[in-house]
């Protein structure tokens, strides 16, 4: 077992029907639901950690609990840094141990993003790390709701060819109407897989990744509110539109709110139905649990990446 990129597993997702699921972690009880899953599923996986996250834990308690993960369940893993805003994150990410970094710059001009997302290649590749970009911006709920509006924040896949052949970059994630957080839509959901087909026709060797891809089930949010939480609206990516997507070029799928969900859900129904209980793992091994089963879910019914490991 070993810390690997993602090299060999986006090769083998490209041209078939599943996705590897890319999971965000923050501390031991995510770390441990979302590595007993993949195991018992026998798939592949990606961890990732955003800046928040190494901020929260620390850097060297976030590897350390990675390393430990992978001797205990005798996986390799990619170990993944999650929309890393500059060259310095990212270096020292590379020079920590990870296997795999995205230089998100898709919030600058073009021109910055290529060069941002080139210096960051040079430097990922000369240590054998493998690079993620972002090209387009992720529609927030307000966004993208015409065409013209599309247009502007989706990505272009004229642009995206470029960019790719610019930058020589590992992996695109691109915007095709998926956004962070637990509120993606307003009205119907919508994913633009006419421009999903036309970026992987232009740069048909490229792994596509989408952020954003939490589906926000409704039985997990009614458990928080049922027991005293407060997420109205609350609106993800329905699962049959991510599962349509592993069909196509999407080789990366990333997912953290429907397991903060879950987790959550898991931790206030103990609280609730026990107030006296003040035991942390009485709660926290629930929530693990709980992370676990929608990893299995995630990996089995909408990834299609049971068995691909
Ligand atoms: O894309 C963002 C991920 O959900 C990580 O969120 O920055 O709050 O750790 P975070
Ligand atoms: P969700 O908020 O939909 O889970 O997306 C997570 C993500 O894209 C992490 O990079
Ligand atoms: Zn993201």
């Amino acid at each position: 077992m070993a810390f690997i990129t993602s090299t060999e597993m986006f090769k083998k997702a490209l041209d078939s029907n599943y996705a590897v699921g890319a999971f965000n972690v923050n501390n031991m009880e995510i770390v441990q639901g979302i590595v007993d899953a993949a195991k018992e599923e026998k798939a592949p996986l990606i961890l990732q950690v955003s800046a928040g996250a190494r901020e929260y834990a620390k850097p060297a308690y976030l590897l350390k609990l990675v390393e430990a993960a992978m001797i205990d369940s005798d996986l390799d893993i990619v170990l993944h840094l999650d929309h890393g805003a500059d060259f310095d994150i990212c270096k020292s990410c590379v020079d920590g141990g990870f296997t795999s970094v995205m230089i998100d710059g898709s919030k600058h001009p073009f021109e910055k993003n290529v060069e941002m997302t080139k210096q960051v290649v040079e430097y990922a590749h000369a240590h054998g790390v493998v690079v993620e970009a972002e090209l387009g911006t992720l529609a927030g709920i307000e966004d993208a709701v015409n065409v013209s509006e599309r247009d502007a924040k989706f990505t272009n896949p004229e642009q995206a060819q470029e960019f790719v052949e610019r930058t020589g970059v590992d992996s695109l994630a691109i915007a095709i109407g998926t956004s962070h957080g637990a509120y993606k839509f307003k009205g119907d959901p919508y994913l633009d897989f006419e421009r999903l087909g036309e970026i992987e026709k232009l740069i048909p060797n490229t792994p596509l990744v989408l952020h954003g891809a939490s589906s926000v089930l409704k039985e997990f949010v009614d458990t928080c509110n049922k027991y005293g939480g407060n997420i109205p609206g609350a609106q993800g990516v329905p699962e049959a539109m991510i599962q349509e997507a592993v069909k196509h070029h999407v080789c990366k799928v990333n997912i953290d709110t429907d397991l903060r969900l879950a987790m959550t859900a898991a931790i206030r129904k103990v609280f609730v139905e026990n107030p006296a209980e003040f035991d942390p793992r009485k709660y926290l091994g629930p929530g693990r649990a709980a992370i676990k089963g929608m990893v299995q879910h995630k990996i089995r019914n909408v990834l299609n990446a049971s068995g691909k490991a």
